[in-house]
């Protein structure tokens, strides 16, 4: 065990946690910080629920050490929009019905928004192979697919 202070910006805050290096960084999220929108599923890094952006990518936070985010940029599914001010992915989403049970719903989120960072406009085929590594129980990936072409023709991306 080899505790370490780490400084690293989550949300657009910087934050200091106190943790062995070696914790996963979805348990420093959920049970540190309080982000609880961060899921906990497979716990290796095979369903995608737990996924945040690390400098702009989306990587499985179950897989992701707490060193390895040292003076990282991490955005979780609670900085992307809030219940009064939607990330226009959110809003599609909602208006697409694109969630049953919702577990898998903030990697998802996670993984569409930094797709459309990069690339604004993407077609249906990148857009399934940015979601690939996520799995979704309930089957709506259909309709995330539609939600993520509807919020990127909304400008969600630029
Ligand atoms: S919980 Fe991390 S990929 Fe499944
Ligand atoms: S909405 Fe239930 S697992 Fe995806």
């Amino acid at each position: 065990m080899a505790l370490r202070t780490v400084k690293l910006t989550i949300n657009g805050r910087l934050s200091s946690v106190e943790a062995d290096d070696s914790t996963p960084l979805v348990y420093v999220l959920r049970d540190e910080l309080g982000l609880k929108g961060t899921r906990l599923g497979c716990g290796q890094s095979q369903c995608g629920a737990c996924h945040v952006m690390l400098d702009g990518v989306s990587v499985p936070a179950c897989d992701t050490p707490l060193w390895a985010v040292e003076n990282k940029v991490v955005v979780t599914i609670e900085g992307l929009g809030q219940p009064d001010a939607l990330h226009a992915l959110q809003q599609a989403f909602i208006d697409e019905q694109a969630a049953q049970c919702g577990y898998c719903v903030s990697g998802i989120l996670v993984s569409a928004a930094a797709l459309l960072a990069k690339r604004p406009q993407p077609s249906e085929a990148q857009i399934r192979d940015a979601l690939d590594p996520h799995l979704c129980r309930c089957g709506a990936h259909n309709r995330m697919v539609r939600a993520v072409l509807k919020a990127a023709a909304a400008g969600a991306g630029t």
